[in-house]
């Protein structure tokens, strides 16, 4: 039976009440507003885990534009109906005064995970990310916790948190779920009128193309991301804000391709602003993978 709960103390008992029963918990943070994407990492944690808690709070302090906030979906019966359909143990739902019981003195600095991508055209946005995940964690205490790839670099600032920080809580990332035309599952997708929801599709298109171009054998990924660029239509109502190649650990730029990187992109579509990312694997080149076949096994 689905319980929702909007406090931290009981929250804490109801979870208590599980892990006396012996059941490992896991916990999907999300900010509502809940779609296909949302509901891959519940159904994952079902099958993985004994008591399933999904949070639902939309985190002030991780919004960089107030208009964004203000225009953010709040669905908390549809949501909540979506969870119970899912087999969901616990909502847990606080209020902005409650997360913020007293005001925040102290964030966590991600440091250079944000000096790209997101993190370049949303001052603040992953220490706001990393410092509610980190309070969700103390809260909620759970053993394992859940992350979509869609946001792949929020994913590689929540890796590193509790490993930073030694927080006990194994980090899962799940695929990203996407509409059959290739458009990441995503809240903001809402907001998109019919004709700009046409446009939508050709960042997971230039993004595809970059991919492709990494497993064709190009190296030089500024090139690449230049020449995936070139897919994302001229029009007055789309602005590509960044297309880039990067390290999947540290979100450092890519110059030379020899391991996998992340092509991630950010379009503005209209007025809302889209977000993606593909992995790019390189081909071994044939000498590298003779080399692999070396008696040494030397071949990196
Ligand atoms: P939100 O945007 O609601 O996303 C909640 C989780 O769902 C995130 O881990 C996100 O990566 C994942 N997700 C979203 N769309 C997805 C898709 N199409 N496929 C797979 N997973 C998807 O991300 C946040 O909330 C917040 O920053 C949060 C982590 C809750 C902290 O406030």
């Amino acid at each position: 039976m689905l319980e929702v709960v909007d406090t931290i103390d009981a929250l804490r008992e109801r979870v208590g009440e599980r892990r006396r029963s012996g059941h490992t918990v896991s916990l999907v943070p999300t900010m509502g507003a809940l779609h296909a994407g949302h509901a891959s990492l519940i159904e994952r944690a079902r099958r993985e885990s004994g008591a399933v808690v999904v949070s639902i709070f939309v985190n002030p302090f991780q919004f960089d534009r107030v208009e964004d906030l203000e225009r953010y979906p709040r669905s908390l019966d549809t949501d909540v109906d979506v969870c119970r359909g899912l087999r969901v143990d616990l909502v847990f739902a606080p209020s902005v005064s409650v997360m913020y019981a007293a005001p925040q003195m102290m964030s966590v600095d991600v440091g250079r995970l944000a000096d790209h991508l997101c993190g370049r055209y949303r001052p603040g946005h992953f220490q706001g990310v990393a410092t509610v995940v980190l309070k969700l964690f103390g809260i909620v205490q759970p053993d394992v916790a859940y992350f979509g790839e869609k946001d792949a670099q929020q994913l590689a600032v929540v890796r590193r948190l509790v490993t930073d920080f030694n927080v006990p809580v194994r980090i899962v990332g799940v695929p990203t779920v996407r509409e059959p035309d290739g458009v990441a599952l995503s809240s903001r997708n809402l907001r998109l009128s019919a004709a700009e929801r046409q446009l939508a599709p050709c960042l997971y298109s230039a993004l595809r193309h970059a991919a492709a171009s990494v497993d064709a054998g190009a190296t030089n990924a500024a090139e690449v991301a230049r020449d995936a660029a070139t897919l994302i239509p001229a029009d007055d109502r789309l602005r590509l804000e960044y297309l880039e190649l990067v390290d999947p650990d540290d979100f450092q730029p890519a110059t030379i391709i020899a391991a996998p990187v992340i092509a991630a992109g950010a379009l503005w579509v209209g007025t809302t602003r889209l977000i993606d990312n593909v992995r790019c694997i390189p081909r071994i080149r044939s000498r590298e993978a003779s080399m692999i076949d070396e008696p040494t096994g030397a071949a990196r």
